[in-house]
């Protein structure tokens, strides 16, 4: 799948009325069906207890289902409040393995200025996966996912 095709096919649920559940379903299966490299194509979500719960994801099942602030790539990310592309995983003392075949990760925060919503994160076998033209794709669908979690206003207690 192309990232124009993805960003249309989220518009027109959007339109349709499709609940948040269902946008972020679509864009982790769109984004995995992207590039071969993603191997496994995630979203967490920030819930109010400043934990990390997997929601729906693609690729092999993780026993990472609540991160805390701090723990790991994901929660490192929650912590500095910025994203992560981590080249080569094994230089990382705090990683948390999701696949010992894991070699590089990407995490990037969807989020409203101050406002962080949840994260896409996506792990690669190969090293180095995430170039300039792949963390601009999946940027733009966290960007487009900040607005659909902004529209739906507060929720997520702990
Ligand atoms: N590697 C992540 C944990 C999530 S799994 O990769 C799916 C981390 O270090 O936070």
């Amino acid at each position: 799948m192309k990232i124009e095709d993805l960003m249309a096919y989220l518009a027109s649920l959007s339109a349709g009325g499709a609940e948040l559940d269902q946008l972020l379903e679509t864009a982790v299966d769109g984004l995995s069906k992207m590039d071969p490299r993603f191997h496994w194509t995630g979203i967490y979500e920030l819930f109010s207890d400043d934990v990390l719960r997997l929601g729906p994801f693609v690729g092999a099942p993780t026993d990472h289902a609540f991160i805390g602030v701090g723990n790991g790539v994901c929660g490192t990310a929650i912590a500095e409040k910025r994203n992560q592309n981590i080249p080569d995983v094994r230089q990382i003392s705090n990683y948390l393995a999701c696949s010992t075949e894991t070699r590089s990760e990407l995490v990037i925060l969807i989020r409203s200025g101050e406002r962080i919503y949840a994260q896409i994160d996506i792990d690669s076998h190969q090293v180095g996966a995430f170039d300039d033209d792949a963390v601009a794709k999946v940027q733009r669908v966290a960007d487009w996912l900040a607005k659909a979690y902004e529209a739906r206003g507060p929720r997520l207690e702990g």
